[in-house]
């Protein structure tokens, strides 16, 4: 797992689409994991623009978003599939047939989230899964105590993600749907590399955990530390939690790969 600390949110998001870009670069058929939520609206909207400005094309890459809520059919506006076609598909041309999210009001759920795992097999496997982490350490939605061998399956969501999420349902947590359909931490592991991104100091303490805390179910984050290609981007906020700065930044420092990342973004 490599780090990387930047000032602030801006950078973050900046950085994370400049690498996203790079990725398509050098296989405009990449296969993306891509994820939802407040984080990575600026990241899309810096993939969008550097599309819109001839820097990459990205119209195409094949995705497979981590989840879905169930109930939500997909032109409802709070749907992560609605989410998608606002946030990027339709600005990039991603058709629907390679802009993958699971089907939140499929009639077998269940049957759903298998096919799921194997239309991601099917594809070739992700080549970048991006990831944001809840406040409480989610994954997708894989929720405390979701186990690391677990596939895209149908799942009960926290009481903490009701309440975080209900800023899209009109500030309450009655109306967002109990379940959602996720891709697995076995899944997401599979993917060839990671880039995890967190921002803002409501996700310190999920950051520590996942970073530096101990391999553990309770905090599904932690997962990524097996993963051998994983890179984690924070902004100063996020990263407040931690306690062994000195050995990131110096990784930071003198990691030939992440000094050249940093580069441009602090001078
Ligand atoms: C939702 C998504 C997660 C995402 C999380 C963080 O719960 N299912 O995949 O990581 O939100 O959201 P935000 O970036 O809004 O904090």
């Amino acid at each position: 797992m490599k780090i990387i600390i930047l000032p602030d949110a801006h950078s973050v998001c900046g950085l994370a689409a400049d690498i996203i870009a790079q990725t398509i670069r050098q296989k405009p058929e990449a296969v993306l994991g891509l994820a939802t939520g407040r984080t990575m609206e600026a990241i899309y909207a810096g993939l969008c623009e550097r599309h819109r400005t001839g820097q990459v094309d990205v119209a195409s890459i094949t995705s497979f978003n981590l989840d879905e809520y169930v109930g939500l059919p997909k032109n409802h506006p709070q749907s992560y599939r609605h989410y998608m076609r606002e946030k990027l598909f339709d600005s990039v041309g991603v058709p629907e047939i390679r802009g993958h999210v699971p089907c939140g009001d499929a009639l077998n759920p269940d049957q759903e989230a298998a096919s799921y795992d194997q239309a991601i097999a099917e594809a070739g496997g992700i080549d970048l899964q991006l990831l944001g982490l809840g406040g409480n350490g989610h994954i997708g939605f894989n929720e405390p105590l979701s186990g690391f061998r677990t596939r895209t399956r149908v799942v009960a969501l926290a009481e903490a993600t009701l309440a975080q999420n209900s800023g899209m349902f009109e500030g309450d947590p009655d109306q967002v749907p109990k379940c959602a359909i996720t891709m697995g931490v076995g899944t997401i592991l599979e993917a060839k590399s990671i880039l995890l991104v967190a921002t803002g100091a409501a996700k310190a303490e999920a950051v520590a955990g996942s970073i530096e805390g101990p391999l553990s179910s309770v905090v599904p984050g932690s997962a990524v530390q097996m993963h051998q290609e994983c890179l984690v981007l924070l902004d100063e906020q996020a990263a407040s939690g931690l306690k062994r700065r000195a050995s990131i930044e110096w990784q930071m420092k003198h990691d030939p790969e992440l000094s050249h990342l940093i580069g441009q973004y602090c001078s």
